[in-house]
């Protein structure tokens, strides 16, 4: 693990100062928020700390427009980073007033949240706090171990609690059709050479503080994500079918299959997602639970209309997980902070 990975996820609540003034405050508390998952490890976000007020905006250079074009995972990722800003302010007792979409001459503006003194403290977040340094992605397969009908119950309220809805998929058919669809998306996303170049830009070894990292477990055990070649593998060679294959036995095997959508299918949507997915990744964590994704079939636009059939949600589907128990893996590493706060 390199420095910048350890000095991130190791950091410590108690070394914020009894006498911090807010902006002291929200710069700690953004430590935490850079925490948060983001597609491809992309970290598209911005904070501006002004007092005390911090604002969220939208990093489009860190898009990723083959598989995400209209940026909804971009600001899903977003919201991921607000809702650990939330949980770490609540921990420290600071309540705080949020407005989403602030200016709308601006929409790279998600968010602006305002300390407010003596206000009310969402004392319901605070035991999710230490969930955000241990939450980590595992593409690894998970034990069968089934999830209890009350921890899914959680999972379920937890994401409902962020304005979204998370749809379980119960039964054993809908289960492997969706593993199928799964291996398709990805046979179709990697015969797609923009695709694999894409994928290929955001895989280390050339990049330090963001990108997948070798010990992530990568696109799959498939390939060996220790080695320089890997990144030149995927951008030359079509390796969609493996790579399919083992998804889908990731698909097939994992306890807890379950796909978060939003009524709605718009910016103010996808934040709610973000925050939501977090909600989720964070209760899943407490419970001893792990996750990762597979989004490859919201992903294609064609197979979007399929899966929503398939699952029986009335929303717009923005992320398929698995969730269950796997083992330890190694953090991903994330920007300095002085390159994401001004
Ligand atoms: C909106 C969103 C979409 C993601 N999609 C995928 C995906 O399709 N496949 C995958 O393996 N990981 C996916 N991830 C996980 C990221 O790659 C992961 O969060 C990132 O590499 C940082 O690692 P960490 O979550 O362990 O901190 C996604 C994360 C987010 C927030």
């Amino acid at each position: 693990m390199d420095t910048q990975t350890h000095d991130a996820w190791s950091v410590d609540a108690s070394e914020l100062a009894a006498n911090a003034t807010p902006a002291e405050t929200l710069r700690f508390a953004l430590r935490y928020a850079v925490l948060a998952p983001s597609s491809h490890n992309t970290q598209p976000w911005r904070f501006i700390v002004d007092g005390e007020t911090v604002t969220l905006n939208a990093d489009r250079l860190r898009a990723l427009p083959v598989a995400d074009p209209y940026d909804r995972e971009l600001i899903i990722s977003c919201g991921a980073a607000l809702f650990n800003l939330r949980v770490a302010l609540s921990r420290f007792g600071l309540a705080y007033a949020i407005t989403l979409f602030p200016s709308r001459a601006d929409p790279d503006t998600l968010a602006t949240l305002k300390l407010v003194p003596g206000g009310h403290v969402d004392t319901g977040l605070t035991a999710l706090f230490d969930a955000i340094t241990a939450r980590v992605t595992t593409r690894l397969p998970f034990s069968d171990e089934p999830i209890a009908p009350e921890i899914r119950e959680r999972l379920i309220e937890a994401v409902q609690a962020e304005g979204a809805e998370l749809a379980c998929v119960h039964t054993h058919e809908a289960r492997m059709r969706l593993a199928e669809w799964i291996a398709e998306a990805d046979r179709r996303q990697f015969d797609d050479p923009r695709f694999r170049r894409e994928l290929a830009g955001w895989i280390h070894s050339s990049r330090r503080d963001d990108g997948m990292p070798a010990y992530a477990g990568g696109i799959s055990t498939l390939l060996d994500f220790a080695s320089p070649l890997v990144s030149l593998a995927i951008r030359t060679f079509d390796i969609g079918g493996g790579v399919a294959a083992a998804h889908q036995a990731l698909a097939t095997g994992s306890p807890l299959i379950a796909c978060i959508a939003t009524g709605f299918d718009d910016a103010p949507a996808w934040l709610s997602a973000g925050q939501a997915l977090e909600r989720l990744l964070l209760t899943a964590v407490t419970q001893g639970l792990t996750a990762s994704y597979l989004n490859q079939p919201i992903e294609l636009e064609t197979m979007r209309e399929r899966l929503r059939a398939t699952i029986n949600i009335d929303g717009a589907p923005q992320l398929l997980l698995r969730l269950g128990r796997g083992p330890r893996i190694g953090h991903a590493p994330r920007r300095a902070l002085t390159d994401v706060v001004s």
